[in-house]
């Protein structure tokens, strides 16, 4: 494109056409990420570097689909998502190139792919909610396992089977636990629902604090979200929640991530590794956790004033790696179970 650019200028030197830098620089991202907050980052990209983000958002899977039918011919440099598991199925679709080591040296094995097809940029927790008013401290309950006791039947709320977050809540039980017990956990759950699952975590949020049941399992970055939310009624239902940490005395809380890798074939794969290289620098990190409250995945970088006042916690030691590859099975369980 430059060349022919340059040659028309040149034919046109005479009617006075000054040659100037036209190849643009780009990196174009498919994202299942639907946070605001990423777009001032990706703007703060563009003023440090000058190369301009071209954002695409889409459902994770959709996304996928795409980079899939594009595989000889990609429009996309980087395909960014906001789970582990998603993750993994890109790399297993053979759509993902590896990154440089230089790029993620600075990322924590655990948080990134084995084989480098991918890193994550976020972590997020999954922790138990529950209504202050109906529930106590003392009577909450403190670990997974514990929301299928028989006291909560009718009493838990959360999202459906389909949803990759409760997958990979199921992935990362199936490591450490075995097949059986995450079976046995999973038709619990489906026996102490609510309702039959519907709507996003938010959704179960709300439905604590209007009455339809007293727990319920949420990423931890939507209640940030919804208390410092511009609608009041979000804020007053995040007030009146309280937080549990599950499993702080056994396996830990499960901790989830947000993701990148670089496209097959991209175009632009130096601007996109440029890209990944900031936004899992250290300003991008701490502004992750400030804004979006998602918890910093270098650990040089502490989590912002909100997140510290959550506390400290335990988090499970299943990387996101495993988390990805045992996808498919936790899937296939969950929906064995008869959870919608
Ligand atoms: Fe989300």
């Amino acid at each position: 494109m430059r060349h022919v650019v340059m040659a028309v200028c040149v034919m046109s030197m005479l009617a006075g056409c000054a040659p100037k830098e036209v190849a643009e620089r780009i990196v174009n991202v498919y994202t299942s990420r639907h946070y605001a907050q990423d777009d001032a980052l990706y703007a703060q990209f563009t003023k440090q570097t000058g190369i301009r983000v071209n954002v695409i958002k889409g459902e994770g899977p959709e996304l996928l689909e795409r980079l899939v039918r594009e595989k000889n011919s990609p429009s996309a440099d980087a395909y960014m998502t906001a789970d582990a598991g998603m993750l993994h199925r890109a790399k297993s679709a053979g759509v993902l190139a590896p990154l440089d080591e230089d790029t993620v040296r600075h990322v924590p094995d655990r948080w990134r792919d084995r084989d480098r097809h991918w890193v994550a940029v976020t972590k997020r927790a999954r922790v138990i909610v529950y209504n202050k008013a109906r529930v106590s401290a003392q009577e909450a309950p403190q670990t997974y396992e514990a929301l299928t006791e028989a006291k909560w039947r009718n009493r838990v709320l959360i999202r459906s089977s389909g949803n990759v977050y409760n997958q990979s809540l199921a992935a990362s039980f199936l490591a450490l636990w075995g097949e059986e017990k995450t079976k046995q956990w999973a038709s619990g759950i489906v026996t102490n629902m609510a309702r039959p699952p519907k709507g996003g975590d938010r959704d179960q949020a709300k439905a604590v604090i209007a009455g339809e049941g007293d727990v319920a399992v949420m990423n931890t970055y939507y209640l940030g979200q919804m208390l410092n939310s511009t609608d009041e009624q979000e804020r007053l239902v995040a007030q009146q929640l309280g937080i549990v940490w599950p499993n702080q005395e056994t396996t830990g809380t499960h901790v989830n991530v947000s993701g990148i890798g670089i496209v097959k074939g991209a175009q632009h794969a130096t601007e996109a590794q440029q890209l990944i290289a900031f936004l899992t620098g250290d300003e991008a990190q701490r502004q992750f956790a400030a804004t979006n409250y998602e918890y910093p995945i270098v650990p040089d970088v502490a989590p912002s004033e909100l997140l510290r006042s959550w506390g400290t916690f335990r988090e499970q030691t299943v990387g996101a790696s495993v988390i990805g590859e045992n996808n498919a099975a936790a899937t296939k369980l969950l929906i064995e179970t008869g959870w919608k």
